[in-house]
């Protein structure tokens, strides 16, 4: 999972392929470089990330120009491996996004074929493979060399004697932003919305020829028709406004993302289709995947039909969903695993929906439905609103097949979450802070919502945390309970309530201190807890997302005291475009 940008116009290319590569360092950030073309290839590539770097834009001349921030697949990271990688020659230039998977064959033949590489990334392959077939067009030699690639591709491609910049795409993301005179490539449409809204999305197979004031589209060889769309969002939305990290802003974002998620119209075919399912089937990972848990209880509490949710990454290894009701929750739209399971379900006849936030993202090229989440740009890597975008539009789903009355407890809310974004979190982040170990515990709905706790916790801290079913807890983890492995125990006034308060009783006894969250004005909770969180005083489905929004601002408030690089922590990446 990496980023990558191109420009190719009347300005100077580096000052806005930088910039958008800042805008893409939640795919990667290990390192970064750019190139631009002048009558020969200038390159600047280094170790590290391109927010803390400078780049001179003197250093490099040129009105065309690619770039690319790194998530380290094949290779460390450091400045040789770092992309554009160029030919022997060095008059192309690539940059990748995806893998391929038979590089090594490709390196193997190219190297007997006279080729030196000088990195240990399967990218570099690219940059050989388009010299071989150069012949004085630069489209003809992108065309024969995809021919040859095996796995996932975004590339943008450029030669020292041509203006115009060659995209590819297979199986990762890649969009082109048509402005005045000037064209943009990139992963996303973040880098691009501050020129254009008019986006096109590239297709699987796609090869695109990026001249200054016209681009024009081949799949097999042929030109093919893409119309341009015009994109709402806008490019505010990408910036912090004042907020100290992305993050902070995301999670202050979440009542009226919350609101607009759950007023999406779901179209009467895709009601249809859900009305007929005997049982669905969810697929997702990290965050989408407590999102796809929460929808579970809610499905079988009010609509009785039961719902199987898988980690995207496993499905393959159980038996298909076959023609039922397949849901890939997603936020990117590009999660690998997420759409190879689609992908399989497809083929075992399932009718597909696709939940999520990008517009013309992968998955919405492959699934039959798609509902989009309302949570606009999420820039932090680890999710917040997006999470809460996906429970609203699922319960909007719960709400359309069996449940009018959510509609009703909902329209009370948006105060209500409210109330919990004010909540003062630092006091809970200070027992948090000197943890060894954390646990999150919850009984039903509240163990998902204690799952996501502890991933938002160990996303971002670094601490060891771990969520936990509250009655599974004394089957093993007991063994780890002491002073320092605070537990966080979401202990709700609802049917298990008197054994959810056993639970922190077993908890206390074991020397562990506890973090109660429940509902306001619980005095025999706030008697038994070290600490206690009361949730503002609303509805079942208000005490969920307030829960889910006031472990946000815990992990939130931990991080900023242990001093972590919230938006962007280490090892991680918002969008994982690989298996
Ligand atoms: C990555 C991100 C997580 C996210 C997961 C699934 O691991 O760091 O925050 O939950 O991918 O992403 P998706 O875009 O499919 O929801």
């Amino acid at each position: 999972m990496c980023g990558i940008v191109g420009y190719i116009g009347r300005r100077n290319a580096v000052p806005l392929v930088v910039e958008g590569l800042k805008r893409l360092e939640y795919r990667g950030y290990d390192s970064f470089g750019v190139a631009t073309a002048d009558g020969r290839i200038n390159i600047i590539k280094k170790q590290g990330r391109i927010s803390e770097s400078c780049v001179d834009p003197l250093l490099l001349k040129g009105c065309m120009g690619i770039g690319h921030t790194r998530w380290a697949t094949h290779g460390v990271p450091n400045d040789v491996n770092a992309h554009p990688h160029t030919s022997c020659n060095g008059d192309i230039a690539i940059v990748h996004n995806g893998i391929i998977e038979n590089y090594s064959e490709i390196k193997r033949s190219l190297t007997a074929e006279g080729h030196t590489f000088l990195s240990d990334t399967d990218s570099e392959v690219v940059a050989h493979l388009i010299e071989k077939y150069y012949n004085g067009d630069i489209l003809q030699a992108v065309f024969s060399a995809v021919l040859h690639l095996k796995g996932s591709y975004a590339l943008l491609v450029i030669c020292s004697s041509e203006k115009r910049v060659i995209a590819a795409r297979k199986s990762s993301p890649l969009v082109i932003g048509e402005g005045d005179a000037e064209m943009f490539a990139s992963s996303d449409m973040t880098p691009v919305l501050e020129y254009t809204r008019k986006i096109i999305f590239l297709e699987d197979g796609d090869v695109a020829d990026i001249r200054d004031s016209k681009v024009t589209i081949y799949n097999n060889k042929e030109p093919v028709e893409r119309k341009s769309e015009l994109v709402e969002w806008d490019f505010e939305s990408a910036k912090k406004g004042g907020f100290d990290h992305f993050m902070q802003k995301e999670i202050f974002e979440q009542p009226d993302v919350f609101f607009n998620s759950f007023n999406i119209e779901i179209p009467e075919k895709a009601v249809a289709d859900l009305k007929k399912a005997s049982q669905i089937t969810v697929v997702a990972c990290g965050t989408s995947y407590h999102a796809g848990m929460m929808f579970r209880y809610m499905m079988e509490k009010y609509c009785k039909i039961p719902v199987r949710v898988e980690i995207a990454s496993e499905y393959m290894n159980f038996n298909p969903c076959k023609n039922s009701v397949m849901f890939a929750v997603t936020q990117s739209g590009e999660t690998a695993d997420t759409l190879a399971a689609l992908r399989s379900a497809k083929n075992e006849n399932c009718i597909t929906f696709a939940i999520t936030n990008v517009l013309g993202s992968s998955v919405t090229r492959s699934a039959d439905h798609v509902l989009y989440t309302r949570a606009g740009p999420e820039i932090s890597v680890a999710a917040t609103k997006s999470f809460t975008a996906q429970l609203a539009v699922l319960l909007k789903i719960v709400s359309c097949l069996c449940n009018d009355d959510i509609e009703v407890e909902i329209s009370g809310m948006h105060p209500v979450i409210e109330e919990a974004l004010l909540y003062d979190a630092e006091p809970a982040a200070l027992i948090c802070r000197d943890a060894a170990s954390l646990f999150f515990i919850g009984r039903g709905i509240f163990y998902p919502v204690s799952l996501e706790g502890a991933l938002k916790m160990k996303e971002i801290t670094y601490i060891h945390a771990e969520g936990y079913a509250a009655g599974e807890l004394k089957h093993g983890p007991f063994s780890l309970l002491c002073e320092e492995t605070p537990v966080i125990a979401l202990c709700i006034k609802d049917d298990s309530y008197p054994v959810m308060m056993s639970n922190i009783k077993e908890v206390k006894a074991r020397g562990a201190p506890v973090i109660g969250i429940g509902s306001a004005g619980d005095i025999d909770l706030e008697e038994i807890c070290d600490f206690y969180i009361p949730l503002p005083k609303s509805s079942e489905i208000s005490e969920i997302i307030n829960a889910s929004v006031i472990l946000q601002m815990l992990a939130y408030k931990t991080a900023v005291l242990l001093g972590r690089d919230i938006d962007k922590p280490r090892n991680l990446a918002k969008s994982v475009t690989v298996i």
